[in-house]
């Protein structure tokens, strides 16, 4: 097996999973993050292309996923099948998101937070339940970016939708912010999100 070492805060694979990457001569992490970081530029560019579509809906949420990382993931735009370190039981996966939409779309039609409170709580939730089987944390960035331009008419945040893997301050701050928000304080998280640090 290859050595794929879990970083701070970073999901470990299942062997399963590891018999699911599409390029078959990727042997290290370095290669594999560089797959992953070529196949996001792409969804960048879909993602300014695209056909205006609602997108809190599970169809679009998938389809980011896909085009983030199905170049090099077969399971890209699924939704995992197995339990995690973080998240919700796997089965429990629809209607966690399904919730979350609808929460979303209530916060946003009665103004319950301010903006960015509402894309923080948003990405918050979303990793929370860790919807796939890798690549949330990045693709709840690009989402939750995505949600900010789209619906909130936001500028996006300051964080790095591409890398990941870089364990350093910043990431750590990151993480740090997450657990706060974990335990209901959403401070630390928004502040972070528009401190234009050095990426993530
Ligand atoms: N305590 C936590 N609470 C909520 N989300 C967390 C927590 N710790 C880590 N995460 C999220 O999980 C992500 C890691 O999941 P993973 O599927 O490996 O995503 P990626 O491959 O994009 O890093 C982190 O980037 C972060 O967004
Ligand atoms: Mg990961």
């Amino acid at each position: 097996m290859n050595d794929f070492h879990s970083l701070n805060g970073a999901t470990p694979l299942e062997p399963e999973e590891m018999d699911e990457l599409k390029i078959g001569h990727i042997t290290t992490r370095e290669e594999l993050n560089r797959f992953e970081q070529d196949n996001i530029h792409e969804a960048l560019q879909w993602l300014e292309g695209r056909r205006r579509v609602d997108i809190l809906t599970e169809k679009f949420i998938k389809t980011l996923h896909q085009k983030m990382f199905g170049n090099v993931w077969r399971w890209a735009g699924t939704f995992r099948r197995s339990g995690k370190n973080i998240g919700v039981d796997w089965v429990q996966i629809p209607v966690s998101l399904h919730t979350l939409l609808q929460d979303v779309r209530y916060w946003i039609e009665h103004n319950t937070f301010p903006t960015d409170e509402i894309a923080v709580r948003f990405h918050h939730q979303l990793v929370s339940i860790h919807l796939f089987p890798n690549g949330n944390g990045r693709h709840a960035r690009l989402m939750t970016d995505v949600l900010l331009k789209d619906v909130l008419k936001q500028a996006p945040f300051t964080w790095d939708v591409i890398d990941i893997d870089v364990e350093d301050e910043v990431r750590n701050l990151y993480l740090k912010a997450l657990r706060a928000a974990d335990h209901g304080d959403y401070s630390m998280l928004l502040e972070f999100v528009r401190s234009n640090q050095r990426k993530i």
